[in-house]
């Protein structure tokens, strides 16, 4: 069938398109209700349903004879080490960590939060929470105690699970310490922590609190899954919103299950048994879906990819892996192939492996622009796929649907809208805007299975940040318009979120850490144009008047504050002083007018701006640390 009769199909009867997904599924009990409104007005899938996400992830292939397929190879050229581990290593890995979680208390709707690097234990250790039905929230390593402290007093976990260290191309980050300290930041206290202690950075264990990953698991017993209701959070995972406080999305278990499984065959066009390999991180919700769940879930073998694209050793360190593991489908972030195409522009380590397994790569997490979409294929001879979608989502909500039909590739565009996703382009009052024009992206609700429900412990936030403003409505926070072939193109952010090499921070949380130095009385956080990066942090300050202290100390201390605060994953490492921010009359600052100053870009004179002259000042202050030269 084609992608528009599926489609078709879906929109004629969505609640049956996904019943016929859910028999992909194993269930304890199958589903009899596929859509409701619960008594908040939002909408669930699959609630009556009994299920469980480990066992569809791991146990089922064990039973279904493939047990000796490798489940995950861990690729680290940090260490400079390679292992595998097959299905019925991971039942037996993953049942017995179950076991020792719940002989010390955790049961089901327990949060436990995850530390870890890129190794196989925070698949276990993610996969050993959903097992027994705890619900777990994966905290991405490159976060400052500060960001963890605040994800643990939203979700109160009873216990942690870290690693010692991660490791950084350059350096070790030693995540003990940085743990402890979020610790005691937090106001919430948790019953226990478990460290898995890597040779690197062996962290010294506070007793009675603190257990070592194995022996925690000494006289265990291994554990069978436990049937969760298909509404049943399988995890919490926090992203950025407007403001510094993260929204904690929530990702219900059936319809994740029955949702990802999809996508496999019909998006990434793989087979049960090929290698995929998603060079993401497990903080993140790519990691989330594609390297934990999705592969697992459809019995594929997944990589958990322990380097950089660059300088691990070298530019060919991606190539050198698809062709190692024969990795039939490879995904990752845009930003990670322009790091590689800076440093090897004429693709020269990609002539030097055989990667005739490679079909698709496949790219999402912010704008793919063209030169990296057109670069990467003439290098490697493939069909380069660009898909859009958010944390929220947990999938794409638009993709070239591989495994249905190859569509036309239109670089610049993520194709077409998925099944489960009726998207618009409306205007400001919420009117339907015909093709080509630019407007706000929404999803008509209700939003596909597997998607989120709500806001782990905010139902109000959730209504206002997505739902408030278009009713009947989800807003995407992106803008974007629509070709006359159903094609969508996305441009901007409508909110305050930027996109740094992949990563989606808040320039409101940027803004709170900058605000909170004593010396100033204003900022504004802007993202502007990066060529690796996409885009990167800038801040303008204002100070206190009488402040006496060297503006080149205060943006030094600001920089410094922000590591602290929020992490070196937020890469702001530029500030500059002005005199006033250029605002409308009603007061409101005008960021984007700023960013195009700073990107070199011609601007339209805001109408309502209270003093045009401002903007000179923002231009030479922009340009004294190398910004805004056209
Ligand atoms: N733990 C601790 N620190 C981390 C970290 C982690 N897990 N991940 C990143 N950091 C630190 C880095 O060490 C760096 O610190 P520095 O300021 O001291 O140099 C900072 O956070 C920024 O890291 P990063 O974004 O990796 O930038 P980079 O300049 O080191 O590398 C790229 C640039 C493009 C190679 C890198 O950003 C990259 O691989 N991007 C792909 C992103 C991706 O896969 N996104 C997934 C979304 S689909
Ligand atoms: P995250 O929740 O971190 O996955 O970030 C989601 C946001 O990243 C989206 O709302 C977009 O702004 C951006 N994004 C993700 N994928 C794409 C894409 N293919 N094209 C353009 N923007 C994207």
């Amino acid at each position: 069938m084609k992608y528009a009769n599926i489609y078709q199909s879906w929109q004629t009867d969505p609640q049956g398109f996904w019943l016929q997904a859910a028999q992909a599924i194993d269930w304890y009990k199958e589903p009899q209700q596929v859509l409701n409104e619960n008594n908040d007005g939002f909408y669930e899938w699959f609630v009556d349903a009994q299920v469980n996400t480990c066992w569809n992830a791991v146990d089922r292939h064990v039973q279904s004879g493939k047990g000796q397929q490798v489940a995950i190879i861990h690729e680290s050229p940090i260490t400079n080490s390679t292992s595998k581990i097959t299905y019925a290593e991971l039942q037996e890995r993953v049942a017995l960590l179950a076991g020792a979680l719940s002989n010390k208390g955790i049961q089901k709707n327990d949060r436990v939060i995850i530390y870890m690097p890129m190794i196989p234990e925070a698949l276990i250790a993610m996969l050993a929470c959903v097992r027994i039905g705890a619900i777990h929230s994966v905290v991405f390593g490159g976060f400052a105690p500060n960001e963890l402290a605040v994800r643990i007093d939203d979700c109160q976990p009873k216990a942690i699970i870290a690693a010692s260290c991660g490791l950084e191309p350059d350096r070790i980050v030693s995540y003990k310490p940085l743990l402890d300290n979020a610790l005691t930041i937090a106001t919430h206290k948790t019953d226990f922590c478990v460290i898995f202690q890597r040779e690197q950075s062996v962290a010294p264990l506070i007793e009675g609190y603190d257990t070592e990953w194995h022996e925690f698991q000494e006289h265990a017993k291994p554990i069978d899954c436990v049937p969760v209701a298909g509404n049943h959070p399988a995890y919490i995972l926090y992203t950025s919103g407007t403001t510094g406080a993260p929204k904690g999305v929530v990702r219900p278990t059936a319809g994740h299950l029955v949702a990802l499984n999809w996508t496999m065959k019909n998006i990434y066009d793989v087979k049960p048994g090929e290698v995929f390999w998603a060079a993401s991180d497990v903080g993140w919700v790519v990691g989330h879906s594609y390297i934990c769940y999705a592969p697992l879930i459809h019995g594929n073998t997944t990589i958990v990819f322990e380097g950089k694209p660059v300088g691990t050793p070298d530019a060919g360190t991606f190539w050198r892996t698809i062709s190692k593991h024969d990795v039939a489908c490879f995904f990752t972030a845009p930003t990670a192939i322009r790091a590689v195409k800076r440093e090897d522009p004429k693709a020269e380590f990609i002539q030097k492996f055989d990667l005739s397994c490679l079909r698709t790569l496949f790219l999402a997490g912010e704008r793919a622009d063209p030169d990296t979409i057109k670069w990467a294929h003439d290098a490697l001879n493939i069909p380069i796929i660009d898909h859009w979608w958010q944390t929220e989502t947990g999938y794409a909500i638009a993709a070239n649907p591989y495994g249905i039909e190859k569509l036309p590739i239109k670089i610049g565009s993520p194709s077409v809208a998925m099944p489960g996703y009726d998207v618009k382009i409306l205007d400001n009052s919420g009117h339907d805007l015909t093709t080509g024009e630019l407007g706000s992206i929404a999803i008509k609700l209700p939003l596909p299975p597997g998607t989120l429900p709500t806001l782990w412990n905010a139902d109000d936030r959730f209504r206002k940040s997505y739902l408030a403003t278009f009713p009947g409505y989800y807003e995407t926070g992106d803008a974007g318009q629509i070709d006359d072939d159903g094609y969508l193109y996305i441009m901007a952010r409508t909110d305050d979120v930027i996109n740094i090499a992949g990563h989606r921070l808040s320039t409101g949380a940027i803004e709170e850490v900058l605000a909170a130095h004593e010396d100033v009385a204003e900022c504004a956080v802007i993202g502007v144009s990066d060529e690796l990066k996409g885009q990167i942090p800038i801040g303008l300050i204002c100070l206190n008047s009488g402040t006496q202290k060297p503006h080149g100390e205060i943006t030094r201390e600001v920089v410094q504050h922000v590591r602290e605060k929020i992490g070196p994953v937020a890469a702001f490492k530029r500030a500059v002083v002005v005199n006033r921010l250029p605002k409308t009359r009603s007061g409101k600052i005008l960021r984007g007018t700023m960013v195009k100053i700073a990107d070199g870009e011609d601007y339209k004179m805001p109408a309502t701006i209270d003093d045009p002259i401002i903007l000179d000042e923002i231009q030479e202050a922009l340009e004294s640390i190398g910004y805004g030269r056209k």
